[in-house]
């Protein structure tokens, strides 16, 4: 923890390299999404609602693991990577802003463990390495290529969590475009049925293939395996 700050001195930096979009703890009662939010729909404690589903069907003990976080954004979950004990989270991120701020949140807490890099997911670093997991939440929808985006990711580890938004359909493979309303928002989304997210999870070589949340929500999250080849 940078000590020598003042609670207001770490108040005026957060919010001159925000809006921030994931709400995270600085310590000391500061969180970055009360100090300077990102406009839109999330709520104040972003992504903490989501976290609460996705704790428990995460492993509980990351040690000695390497884990990829693909489209960190400001780290929400690479911190929580952190925290259970993971060797080293590299967090990529297209958004040169939101790794900035990534970096500066791990020099604040004094984290090693996280590396911050700025890349697009069609053009990584060749020097990744390989690793244990990927997750890869609320990307997929974003991505111009989602296909593409997986056949990548699949090359950098035998295991994907994924969470995207999905529409329930288990015999239909659609994969939907909902282009921006004007002014609303800029990026268009793709929407799978969960039929098509499984095609398209093992068109790229997953052969194992799980919903670990509800069978409800409308972000299912999938765990994916590569098993050995015989
Ligand atoms: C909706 S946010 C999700 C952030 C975080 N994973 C979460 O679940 O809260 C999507 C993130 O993906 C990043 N992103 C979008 N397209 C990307 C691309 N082609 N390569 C790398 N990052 C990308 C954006 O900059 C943004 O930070």
């Amino acid at each position: 923890m940078s000590q020598a700050k003042t609670a207001e001195e770490i108040s005026k930096h957060v919010e001159s390299i925000g809006p921030w979009f994931h709400q995270i703890d600085l310590g000391d009662g500061l969180f970055t999404r009360s100090i300077a939010p990102s406009p839109g729909p999330q709520p104040l404690n972003h992504p903490v609602p989501r976290w609460k589903k996705i704790e428990s069907v995460l492993p509980a003990d990351l040690s000695g693991l390497r884990i990829l976080d693909l489209g960190s954004s400001d780290g929400f979950f690479s911190l929580e990577m952190a925290r259970r004990g993971a060797k080293e989270i590299v967090a990529v991120d297209g958004a040169g802003k939101a790794i900035k701020r990534l970096e500066w949140v791990t020099r604040h807490l004094g984290l090693s463990t996280i590396r911050p890099v700025l890349a697009d997911v069609y053009s990584l670093p060749q020097d990744l390495g390989e690793f244990d997991f990927v997750l890869m939440f609320a990307l997929l929808y974003h991505v111009k290529e989602p296909l593409l985006c997986l056949e990548t990711v699949s090359r950098l580890s035998d295991t994907l969590f994924l969470e995207t938004i999905a529409v329930r359909d288990e015999e239909n493979s659609h994969l939907k475009l909902q282009l921006p309303r004007t002014g609303v928002n800029v990026i268009p989304k793709w929407f799978p049925t969960t039929r098509c997210l499984k095609d398209m999870l093992h068109w790229v070589g997953y052969d194992e293939i799980r919903e670990i949340s509800d069978g409800q929500d409308e972000r299912p999250i999938y765990k994916a395996v590569r098993k050995e080849l015989a």
